[in-house]
């Protein structure tokens, strides 16, 4: 299959008495990695069933370029076998009592491939994902995680799909492992070409790696677009909230200030957006704040240091005061535990929504 335009319109499923996708629309570009982000029981996990093809939705079409692989109104629904996706799982799923060898050839011995081009295949399958030859005879008990997540990574590229759905790769990996898996990940997705959907719940392995980012809560695309469009400016408070911005401050807006709890005014971004008066929330990232220095005009939100979270070259501080915030402060600069100080947003920074 070669990579293509997946459109997902309008799909709805539910399971059990419950509707866990709600009207789902969401486009995968060709040869691009969509990484889905949202928090757990959000539909994550159902969305790429859908895809996969091993879920009916009850509403709602699936297209593969020009073909149809699923439509609830005429009772379409192409099979997962016939859909030719490749699948990585957080669990590796491997076989356990064939060799990794076997397990990377399993899809081809499915589809008849002659013996001498399944040989290379899959030698290049296991190229592809860097794992040594010697890897190729052993049982998936004797290897490492990583190494078991490469074989299954091998297994879902040996057939070269057009789609490639991942759901959570990475999550049983040590940091460092991770770390290497995602690189040679993002190296051989350009390489082949192929279009990734990558379910995590980690945002920074989804802002590391996505070409496009899709947030998704309680069953909804809740939006999608370019990953650091949506780490700066999300439109919704719901995105925000899920890439970090954990301070949130009610307000209301005066003109082209907003008013904000514990006696801080900032310029107001929005234009349009809520009438005077009305009520607004501000949500910053705890390094979108600042201590200031001493001789420092601006305004801020006094408190005390309640807590000093290591965090490498930063530091988190804990601040209580009129408002309780988190602030990201350089390490060498850190103020210890009880002592007093004002915080303030970094200009331009904040995010209003109406509340
Ligand atoms: N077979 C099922 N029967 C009933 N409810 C189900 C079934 N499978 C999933 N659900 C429910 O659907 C919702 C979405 O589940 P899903 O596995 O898609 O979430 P997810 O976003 O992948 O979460 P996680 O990050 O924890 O993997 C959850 O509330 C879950 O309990
Ligand atoms: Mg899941």
């Amino acid at each position: 299959m070669r990579p293509c335009r997946i459109v997902v319109e309008g799909v709805c499923v539910d399971l059990g008495a419950a509707p866990v996708l709600r009207q789902v629309d969401l486009t995968l570009e060709p040869g691009q990695l969509t990484a889905l982000l949202g928090p757990s029981g959000a539909g994550k996990t159902t969305l790429l069933k859908v895809l996969a093809g091993l879920e009916q939705p009850r509403a709602g079409r699936v297209r593969a370029g020009e073909v149809s692989w699923s439509d609830a109104g005429v009772g379409r629904f192409v099979a997962a076998r016939a859909r030719g996706v490749g699948l990585v799982f957080q669990s590796y799923a491997l076989w356990p009592h064939l060799s990794a060898f076997e397990n990377v050839a399993f899809p081809l011995r499915v589809r008849r491939v002659p013996e001498a081009e399944l040989r290379a295949r899959v030698a290049a399958a296991f190229e592809l994902v860097r794992l040594p030859r010697e890897v190729q005879a052993r049982e998936p008990a004797t290897l490492s995680g990583g190494e078991q997540q490469r074989v299954s990574l091998a297994r879902a590229l040996v057939y070269e799909p057009g789609l490639l759905l991942c759901d959570e790769p990475l999550a049983n990996l040590d940091a460092p492992g991770r770390e290497a898996l995602r690189a040679d990940m993002r190296r051989l997705q350009r390489s082949t070409g192929v279009t990734v959907l990558y379910v995590t719940h980690d945002q920074a392995e989804a802002l590391a790696m996505a070409d496009r980012l899709a947030v998704m809560d309680a069953g909804r695309i809740v939006e999608a677009g370019d990953p650091r469009a949506l780490y700066e400016r999300a439109r919704s408070p719901i995105v925000a909230r899920f890439l970090g911005a954990r301070n949130e401050l009610r307000g209301v807006r005066r003109g082209g200030l907003v008013e904000l709890e514990g006696g801080v005014a900032l310029e107001s971004p929005l234009d349009g957006g809520p009438r005077d008066g009305s009520a607004v929330v501000a949500l910053l990232r705890p390094d979108e704040l600042e201590l200031l220095g001493p001789g420092e005009a601006r305004a801020g939100w006094a408190g005390v240091v309640a807590s000093v979270e290591f965090a490498g070259e930063r530091v988190r501080l804990c601040l209580e005061g009129a408002v309780r915030l988190c602030v990201d402060v350089p390490a060498d600069r850190a103020p210890a535990p009880g002592a007093r100080v004002v915080a303030a947003a970094r200009p331009g920074r904040a995010r209003v929504y109406p509340a």
